[in-house]
């Protein structure tokens, strides 16, 4: 377990406030980060343990982890609104994904295959160890990853070895079975375009807390 359980998460939406509070539930000091502090103020006083709300910048600036949980398109100037110093030398957990949802459901992707948000945001705050993951789940499945079918392992990539044991460690806490390492930030390309292809076995499956999973 880590000795330091500050862990700043940038965003407000559906996945930001289950993992603020499924983290807090595991003994993690949590600062949410959000334009609009206020609107977050129900969340804190019904999600429990040490939970606050700032703003972006006092998120990213909270402890050494930062998971960045913002609508795709916005991520890049949500960055520039926290302050990427802010970042320097911090593991960052990227559960973000760059949808496009211009024709509607089921999504397609804002770059293509050529690129990814992962990398974006690496690129974007060099001096922070980004990791891709919990983008491949629904928010519901980030901090109570049971599953009718058995254990599941978080996908995750990024370019540094021991930021990916960590990001391990957090989620062998939360409960996964473990972490499955498909390579650098360049991988982001592939984990963000499963989500896609999560959306249409969910419309054909009629569930949204499935998870594609390697069998064998
Ligand atoms: N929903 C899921 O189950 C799920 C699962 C896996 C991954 N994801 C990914 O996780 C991310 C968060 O998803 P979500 O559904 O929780 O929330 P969301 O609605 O996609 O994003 C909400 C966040 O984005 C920020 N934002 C939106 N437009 C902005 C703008 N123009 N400038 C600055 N900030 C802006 C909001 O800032 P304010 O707080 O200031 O309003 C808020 O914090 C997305 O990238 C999504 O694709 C979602």
């Amino acid at each position: 377990m880590a000795a330091d359980k500050r862990i700043g998460i940038l965003g407000s939406g559906d996945v930001a406030k289950q993992l603020g509070k499924g983290f807090a539930a595991h003994g993690y000091d949590v600062k949410l980060g959000t334009r609009e502090p206020k609107k977050l103020e129900a969340w804190r006083k019904e999600a429990g343990g040490k939970v606050a709300v700032g703003s972006f910048a006092e998120a990213a600036s909270h402890g050494p982890v930062v998971i960045l949980a913002t609508h795709g398109a916005a991520t890049e100037s949500v960055l520039d609104l926290a302050g990427p110093r802010n970042f320097s030398g911090k593991l960052v957990l990227d559960a973000t994904n760059p949808l496009d949802l211009s024709h509607g459901m089921p999504p397609g992707l804002l770059f293509g295959l050529t690129d990814s948000l992962g990398e974006r945001v690496q690129r974007k705050l060099p001096d922070a160890k980004v990791v891709k993951c919990f983008n491949t789940v629904s928010n519901l499945k980030m901090t109570h990853p049971e599953f009718s079918s058995g254990p599941a392992r978080m996908w995750i990539c990024g370019n540094d070895a021991a930021s990916k044991r960590a990001a391990e460690e957090i989620l062998q806490e939360l409960g996964w079975a473990g972490a499955l390492d498909v390579g650098g930030i360049d991988a982001a390309r592939w984990l963000e375009a499963m989500v896609p292809l999560w959306a249409r076995a969910g419309l054909a499956l009629g569930t949204w807390e499935h998870m594609l999973q390697v069998v064998r």
